[in-house]
């Protein structure tokens, strides 16, 4: 399989097609996702909670994710490898940069930054050095404390106008991708029309192109009830690469996510 860059995410855009993503942290399971036709493999911060049992994202640090994506990496996949920026890590512009560095020394083509319109400013410094970035939007796990729990974002007209906005400044400070977590499907919708980058969502409903889950919560590998927005893929996959091409075959043929994984 030919190596997966930004320019195929762009052209999926253009063309209307779907593609998928999935979380990864692990040498063995990125190099099975990225065989079942995954297109992205995101080392998030989400270890914190699936790998390391916190009940946040907020203790990961950056050695944490450098040695994910270190991991990750080595399995040589031809999906696009992206990683998290943890918490506090982009405290300033420079440490943006220093931590960005050390995810692309890694093994990371692309970094997320958790925020809003103010992410602005770093993201420029990082595409002038030549990171490119997902901004990641709407409901922001790594600010759990200050959302007052994870719960959907830009229900209020309000709310999601700022969304939208906070989405173009982040476009054409050059974000290369826009996440959207936990938003409104007909929200997801309208941040997909208004920019013209490619858009992921996460419980942002189908209008989107390209859909992604935590791994262990497509796998039923879960330790709480997981959100709406998930399905179990091992269930109906019967083994690990089952799951992942029955997850791959779902997201590009648009019957997942359905309205029940919607807001
Ligand atoms: O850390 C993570 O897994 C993420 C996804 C939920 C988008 O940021
Ligand atoms: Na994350």
């Amino acid at each position: 399989m030919s190596a997966i860059t930004l320019a195929t995410l762009q052209a999926h855009r253009r063309d209307n097609t779907r593609f998928s993503c999935l979380t990864a942290y692990d040498a063995t399971l990125a190099s099975l996702a990225a065989d079942a036709g995954i297109s992205v493999l995101l080392v998030g911060d989400s270890l914190g909670m699936v790998l390391q049992g916190h009940d946040s994202t907020l203790p990961v640090t950056l050695d944490d994710v450098v040695y994910h994506t270190r991991c990750v990496a080595r399995a040589g996949v031809s999906s696009l490898i992206m990683a998290d920026l943890p918490f506090m890590t982009n405290a300033t512009t420079g440490e943006t940069l220093n931590a960005a560095g050390q995810l692309m020394r890694a093994g990371a083509q692309l970094v997320k930054l958790e925020g809003e319109g103010w992410l602005a400013d770093d993201i420029r410094e990082l595409v002038r050095r030549g990171v490119p970035v997902c901004a990641h939007l709407g409901l922001r796990p790594q600010s759990v404390n200050a959302l007052g729990g994870y719960r959907v974002q830009g229900r209020e007209a309000a709310a999601s106008q700022r969304l939208i906005d906070d989405a173009l400044t982040l476009e054409a400070a050059g974000a290369a991708l826009i996440l959207l977590e936990c938003v409104p499907a007909e929200l997801g919708q309208r941040v997909r029309s208004a920019v013209s980058v490619p858009v992921i969502g996460i419980g942002a409903g189908p209008e989107v192109d390209g859909q992604i889950l935590v791994m262990h919560d497509m796998l039923g590998a879960t330790r709480h009830r997981p959100p709406r927005f998930v399905r179990d893929f091992l269930a109906e996959g019967g083994s690990l690469s089952g799951a992942f091409r029955a997850y791959h075959d779902a997201v590009v043929t648009g019957s997942f996510p359905g309205p029940e994984h919607s807001f």
